[in-house]
């Protein structure tokens, strides 16, 4: 349950921007379409940029009404769509992105995207006084001073999908399988769908990997009955890739068979949760960019909407792993 806060509604800026930067994540469309519509309905403008901040550069934006935004909060992926603008890194570009903003009468911007995203928004508003507002949206989950990212519910439901399918073949020919799921620096979402997929091994790049410990896990498995076991990695874990582990496997005897989730996990009509995610977290970061706010990202913490400073939060979510693979190890055995 996520309790909606009192947003404030007495916005002192007339113009505003939205933007989605870096990977998709479903429920993005809903928090464009709250920005736009609570924009709306307290008689902001809102333009919409395209392909995050390559559009700013290439000077692709629109004005969005209400009506723009209709037939989204379902859809997963982004509207406005989407890119990873490495040219942003550049102060020079930065400023150059102030002055196109500042032509279209653009006083903030509402960021949605991942640490990368939020950095560049960060030292846009250092830079140039835009006043900027994040939303944390990423299927890694990995950001810092929220509990929860847009998109992550979503991706952990469609990689469990997967996971109870790989299951039934895995118990039909009693075999190892190693599942890859994304995840370059964090293991939010591999600890989490492996425990409820019940995976036997979860390996994450928060803590080392060591090969004989999976090996003895699987023999573990064995011993005590079980007739197949699935180990999920996150693709950043540290030791390849899942096929490399899966090969490693195989030379000790495992006939292991490797199923690397990649991109589906990125797709997919957004759950129920990041719908109302990104609904409340969009309203909350147009009225709070609205009313003076600037340099900070919406947050979910012990249920509650708020926001923390940009630095919390792309400063990244530091995750004791060790208490759950710890826990899903006991529940699997
Ligand atoms: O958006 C985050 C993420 O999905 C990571 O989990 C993954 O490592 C990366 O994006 C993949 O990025 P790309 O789509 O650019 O290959």
């Amino acid at each position: 349950m996520i309790v909606v806060p009192e947003i404030p509604s007495s916005p002192r800026l007339r113009t505003i921007g939205v933007l989605t930067s870096g990977g998709d994540a479903p429920g993005m469309n809903a928090a464009i379409r709250a920005v736009v519509r609570w924009a709306d309905a307290h008689h902001v403008r809102t333009f919409g940029i395209q392909r995050g901040y390559t559009g700013i550069l290439d000077r692709r934006v629109e004005l969005l009404t209400s009506r723009s935004v209709a037939n989204l909060i379902q859809r997963a992926g982004t509207y406005l769509k989407t890119s990873r603008c490495d040219e942003f890194l550049d102060p020079e570009q930065r400023r150059r992105a102030a002055q196109i903003l500042r032509q279209w009468d653009i006083e903030g911007l509402v960021v949605v995207g991942g640490d990368g995203s939020l950095t560049g928004a960060k030292l846009l508003a250092e830079e140039s006084g835009i006043a900027v507002i994040g939303v944390p949206g990423t299927i890694d989950n990995d950001m810092g001073g929220t509990e929860v990212t847009i998109g992550f519910d979503t991706a952990v439901n469609t990689a469990l999908d997967a996971i109870d399918k790989i299951r039934d073949t895995a118990d039909s020919h009693d075999r190892c399988f190693v599942v890859e799921v994304m995840g370059r620096r964090s293991g939010q979402l591999a600890t989490t769908v492996g425990l409820a997929g019940g995976a036997e091994t979860i390996l994450v790049p928060e803590k080392a990997t060591d090969f004989e410990a999976v090996v003895d896990s699987i023999d573990t498995s064995i011993t005590r009955g079980k007739t197949n076991s699935i180990i999920v990695v996150a693709e950043g874990y540290g030791g390849g890739t899942g096929h490399d582990l899966t090969e490693q496997l195989n030379a000790r005897g495992y006939h292991a068979r490797a199923c690397i989730l990649g991109h589906i996990q990125r797709g997919g009509m957004p759950t129920a949760y990041d719908r109302n995610l990104g609904s409340i977290m969009g309203a909350a970061a147009a009225a709070h960019l609205t009313a003076g706010e600037t340099g900070r990202m919406v947050s979910l913490q012990s249920g509650r909407i708020g926001l923390v400073d940009l630095d919390e939060a792309i400063n990244g979510k530091r995750m004791d792993a060790v208490n759950m693979l710890e826990l899903a190890r006991t529940l699997a055995t």
